[in-house]
């Protein structure tokens, strides 16, 4: 499917500059969403995996459906202050800011097969921190699946060693 059609660029959002990837009409079709959703179940069923793990908050929207599909968990990593128990935490960088990442301590057990999903990969920050956070619990990333790469932005370089899946390149 040409998923493209259904991402419209905004230009100069959040900040100057930022040609911002609005992932909304592809959600908005219920055709093109689940395509979209249907070959990451299929890459994360060939991995054989145990649970799922997004960072907010647009890798719930992409992991979420995962999960439910293939009857697995899904454990949010989410921005500091955000998660109600004791948490592990990571700094990181953004194409566009700083932030801090949480995940809950007992959300990964040691040996886990992780799939780890979000809607973008751009520089690369936010899923390099996800990685660290499934590591530190003991967690396998066994695949990290996402809707699209800024090739531009090389975050794939961050990514060197571990299995990925895009399904549109920018
Ligand atoms: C966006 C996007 C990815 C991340 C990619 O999330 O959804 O998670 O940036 O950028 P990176 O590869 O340079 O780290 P954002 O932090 O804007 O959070 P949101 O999904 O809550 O809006």
């Amino acid at each position: 499917m040409d998923y493209k059609k259904y991402v419209k660029i905004v230009k100069d959002w959040p900040k100057e500059g930022i040609e911002f990837k609005d992932i909304t009409p592809l959600m908005d079709n219920g055709a093109a969403y689940k395509a979209a959703i249907d070959e990451i179940v299929t890459y994360a069923r060939s991995k054989k995996i145990d649970i799922v793990v997004g960072p907010e908050a647009r890798g719930f929207i992409i992991g979420c459906p995962v999960s439910y599909a293939l009857e697995v968990g899904f454990a949010p990593v989410r921005k500091e202050g955000k998660l109600p128990r004791e948490v592990i935490k990571v700094d990181y960088g953004l194409e566009y800011g700083e932030n801090i990442l949480t995940i809950h301590k007992d959300a990964i057990k040691p040996g886990q097969r992780v799939l780890i999903t979000d809607d973008l990969l751009a520089t690369g920050g936010t899923i390099e921190a996800t990685i660290k956070l499934v590591e530190a619990l003991g967690g396998i990333v066994v695949g990290c699946a996402f809707l699209i790469e800024l090739s531009y932005l090389k975050g794939l370089q961050k990514l060197d060693g571990y299995d990925v899946l895009t399904l549109m390149s920018y």
